[in-house]
């Protein structure tokens, strides 16, 4: 039985990607391993959207090619994901010890192309070709979680690709055009999770808000996105329903509404911004002003006050002056978001922003994510230290990674929760009283919840 280390670099697509090529991988056979030292295959599932992300990954390949010969162990090697659908062929020819480059709309494939290798002596596959329906192939799920644990929170993914064509992003080059699954599918899947005690389910895709726009008509005023939420809201034994990513520009009244409609809907969102300059917004080619985006957090804030509230932004875009800079500082301060993903813009090859004039040199880039990581870590203290002597609902997920006496779960805010209990808890929704806050984690005691 054939050992593979599959590791994944970048966004929960490519988790999601990752959990449906294990799953495949262990029904034909194979086992998984969370070591190299004993892997026969070794399986990089890879991400474009920034250099270093590309870097990381080729530079460890490269390295563990390189210890595999000096100790004379055979072991398969292979690329699959978004950087293998950019670079193709051309990483084949760059390092003759790997065999396999799987692109993005192949996945189901992995097992299929694993055997031939494994087989044929010297066989190297090369697909990055397109494939209709490729959408609906990303459907496995492990049954436990590597560590032996029945999952409690899964991903959905409910499309694929993107057609918004902001400047900085290669997406659409490695994922392709948009391409939603049914959503009968969807709730088949879902329900399927649900049997096997899953209680909480994120719907998964590049802009999920853009789901079945072409596909699925409009009902009674509701976009196929919403249609999809109520008809997964409906499945019963199932608690909680959440999403990433949307567009900002995908929250029309249809969705907020649904926020105040739907309890299962829990109360978060993550938002990505990009930037609080409407210069520069327009150079990224986002479709939506600062104003705008405020806008839609003052609505959804009315019908869901608690929201939890996460967003993506990125510093040092070509031509980024610095009172460009000071517009999403301002934009981050007015917003007040529980955190904030912070990246350095990262010219990519194709895209239209990486030829644009007035690229910045690192140095300005480091100094304002600097600044901008100040800000964002002091309303994101203030506002967990706020949740302090309230109550809030945990699923429970099992033992802290940190202190396994100790058990963790989320809010409906999305916010991580440490508390005492036992592992029995595991998958139930627990009340509990917030007695302190740590860096992006709350503290909770489940005893002293009913206490004033
Ligand atoms: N450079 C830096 N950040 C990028 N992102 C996407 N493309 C780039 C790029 N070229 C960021 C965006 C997006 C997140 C997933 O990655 O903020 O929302």
């Amino acid at each position: 039985m054939p050992k593979v280390f599959l590791k994944t670099y970048g966004c929960q697509m490519n988790e999601r990607d990752s959990e449906a090529v294990a799953a495949q991988l262990l029904s034909r056979g194979y086992a998984l391993t969370e070591s190299e030292s004993d892997a026969d295959v070794v399986l990089f599932n890879t991400c474009s959207v920034r250099d270093a992300a590309e870097l990381k990954a080729v530079g460890k390949m490269k390295f563990m090619a390189a210890d595999f010969r000096k100790q004379k162990r055979k072991v398969v090697l292979g690329f699959m994901g978004c950087m293998a659908q950019a670079r193709g062929r051309g990483l084949l020819e760059e390092m003759p010890q790997v065999s396999l480059v799987v692109g993005t709309q192949k996945f189901h494939k992995m097992a299929d192309y694993l055997d031939a290798v494994l087989a044929g002596h010297g066989t190297r596959v090369c697909d990055i070709a397109e494939e209709p329906g490729s959408q609906s192939m990303v459907r496995e799920h492990l049954s436990v979680l590597p560590g032996g644990e029945a999952r409690v929170s899964a991903f959905v993914s409910i499309m694929q690709g993107c057609n918004q064509r902001c400047t900085f992003c290669i997406v659409p080059q490695t994922r392709g055009m948009e391409r939603s699954r049914t959503i009968e599918e969807i709730v088949m899947e879902t329900r399927a999770l649900v049997a096997q005690g899953v209680k909480e389910i994120t719907l998964l895709g590049q802009i999920v808000t853009s789901f079945g726009r072409r596909e699925i008509p409009e009902k009674d005023g509701k976009s196929a996105f919403v249609r999809l939420i109520e008809a997964v809201h409906g499945i019963e034994g199932l608690e909680r329903v959440r999403f990433t990513a949307p567009h900002p520009k995908g929250f029309g009244e249809d969705l907020i509404e649904a926020y105040g409609r739907l309890p299962k809907l829990c109360p978060s969102a993550h938002i990505p911004i990009q930037s609080g300059s409407d210069r520069i917004l327009k150079l990224m080619h986002r479709g939506y002003t600062a104003e705008h985006c405020l806008e839609i957090i003052g609505n959804l804030r009315r019908v869901q006050p608690a929201l939890g509230l996460t967003t993506d932004i990125i510093v040092g875009f070509p031509g980024e002056t610095e009172e460009d800079f000071e517009r999403t500082l301002a934009l981050v301060k007015a917003a007040e978001f529980d955190n904030a993903y912070l990246f350095k813009y990262s010219p990519r090859q194709g895209t239209p922003a990486a030829d644009m004039p007035g690229q910045l040199s690192q140095e300005e880039k480091e100094s304002r994510h600097t600044r901008m990581l100040d800000l964002v870590n002091e309303i994101a203290a203030r506002r967990y230290e706020k949740l302090v002597g309230t109550k809030v609902q945990a699923l429970v997920e099992g033992p802290s990674k940190r202190n396994s006496a100790r058990l963790t779960g989320r809010t409906r805010c999305n916010k991580i929760v440490v508390f005492e209990g036992s592992d029995r808890l595991r998958g139930q929704l627990l009340d509990l009283r917030i007695d302190r806050a740590g860096a992006f984690t709350l503290y909770g005691d489940p005893a002293r919840v009913n206490l004033e």
